[in-house]
């Protein structure tokens, strides 16, 4: 049986598809390679053993899905699951070009969606955010909250997407969806051989901690320390990328036995602030990581942690790793 990954050589992605080989699954990586390189490819066969399929392709292109899909089905292994992780997901780039994130997300899914029932393919995985609980709802939070209300046009883009897959699953019984909505993903696989690579300065805590480490930056800029929290710093639930691949897993054997939609948190269920997190990533590595208070960053919220009880009990699923193993495999990461 073959898994289509969209967005398969990024990094959630081409973790996931690690744990899916070394699961017995085929997997076919689907990718235009826009925030990510071929290379990835080598990178997981040398991990697992065993080479994923490649396709440059975009989702937004119907022809390049009808393509995959048949290419799939005349080689006697046709995609029985989709799980799509493609799409653009840089929270500021978001509000200085909303239309193209709009665009590629949203028209991404709804392509993506058309071709597979095209193909007789009902089993779909979707990268939503925790981002989509919004800024009314308090930690813990949970799947039965009501969700939206989002501050950046990524986060709406999660958001509308899961709309259209509820609405999407409501027309059509045959179809069974899992939105799988990650908290903080964070970590590499041990080998260093898979990481995050962003690109120019980070945004997020963790890359740009590692290039504060790696001596690329002088400092990391804490951003706020008059929250609510135990020590004024942000809290997050990080969640290692690892632990988030091994949850695909365990959402696509649910999936395939189920019809109809669910929403699932992909949490650890504790929230860490930012001084933990730098006090980790010091113990787990012996680097002394350099920081200075700076004012709150706009858009951000106190505190982000997941009910993981659903995962628990639905897919049978938890976190196996804290921060400190991440902390430790992000730093290995070349
Ligand atoms: P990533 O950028 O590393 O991976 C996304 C991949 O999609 C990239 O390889 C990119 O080249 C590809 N892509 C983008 N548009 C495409 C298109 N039109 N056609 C084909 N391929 C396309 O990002 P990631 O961190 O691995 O995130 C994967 C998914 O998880 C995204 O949908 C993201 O929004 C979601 N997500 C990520 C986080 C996070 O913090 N990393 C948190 C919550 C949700
Ligand atoms: N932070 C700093 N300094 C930095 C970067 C971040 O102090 O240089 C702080 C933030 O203020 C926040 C915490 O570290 O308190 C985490 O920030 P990140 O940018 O790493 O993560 P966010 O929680 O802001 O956002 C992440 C993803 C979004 C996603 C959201 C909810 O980047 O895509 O989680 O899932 F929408």
């Amino acid at each position: 049986m073959s898994i289509l990954l969209t967005g398969g050589t990024g990094y959630i992605g081409s973790h996931t598809a690690v744990e899916l080989l070394n699961a017995g699954f085929d997997v076919i990586l689907f990718d235009n390679l826009s925030n990510s390189e071929e290379e990835v490819v080598d990178k997981i066969e040398k991990i697992t053993g065993k080479r994923p399929l490649f396709v440059k392709g975009d989702v937004c292109n119907q022809k390049d899905l009808a393509n995959v899909f048949a290419d799939a089905k005349n080689q006697g292994n046709p995609i029985e699951a989709v799980i799509h992780f493609a799409g653009y997901k840089a929270v500021g780039e978001s509000v200085e070009k909303p239309l193209m994130y709009y665009d590629n997300n949203l028209v991404g899914a709804i392509r993506l969606l058309e071709e597979m029932k095209k193909a007789n393919c009902n089993c779909l995985i979707f990268s939503s955010s925790a981002t989509v609980y919004g800024e009314e709802n308090i930690a813990p939070f949970t799947e039965d909250m009501k969700i939206g209300g989002c501050t950046n046009p990524y986060g709406q883009t999660k958001f509308m997407i899961e709309q259209i897959l509820k609405d999407a699953a409501f027309a059509d019984k045959e179809l069974s969806i899992v939105a799988l909505r990650y908290f903080n993903p964070i970590g590499a696989h041990s080998s260093g051989l898979l990481s995050e690579q962003p690109k120019g300065i980070p945004n997020n805590l963790m890359p740009y901690i590692v290039q504060v480490a790696k001596g690329k930056l002088p400092q990391l800029n804490v951003f706020g320390n008059d929250y609510p929290t135990k020590d004024g710093t942000g809290e997050r639930d990080y969640i290692h990328v690892v632990d988030l691949a091994t949850g695909h897993l365990a959402a696509l054997k649910y999936a395939l036995n189920h019809k109809g939609i669910e929403a699932i948190n992909l949490g650890t269920g504790k929230a860490t602030s930012v001084l933990e997190v730098v006090s980790a990533y010091e113990k787990a590595t012996g680097i002394k990581i350099k920081y200075e208070i700076k004012p709150r960053r706009p858009g951000d919220i106190a505190v982000s942690y997941a009910d993981a009880g659903k995962a628990k009990s639905l897919l049978g699923w938890t976190a196996q790793y804290n921060v400190e193993d991440a902390c430790r495999d992000s730093n290995k990461a070349k």
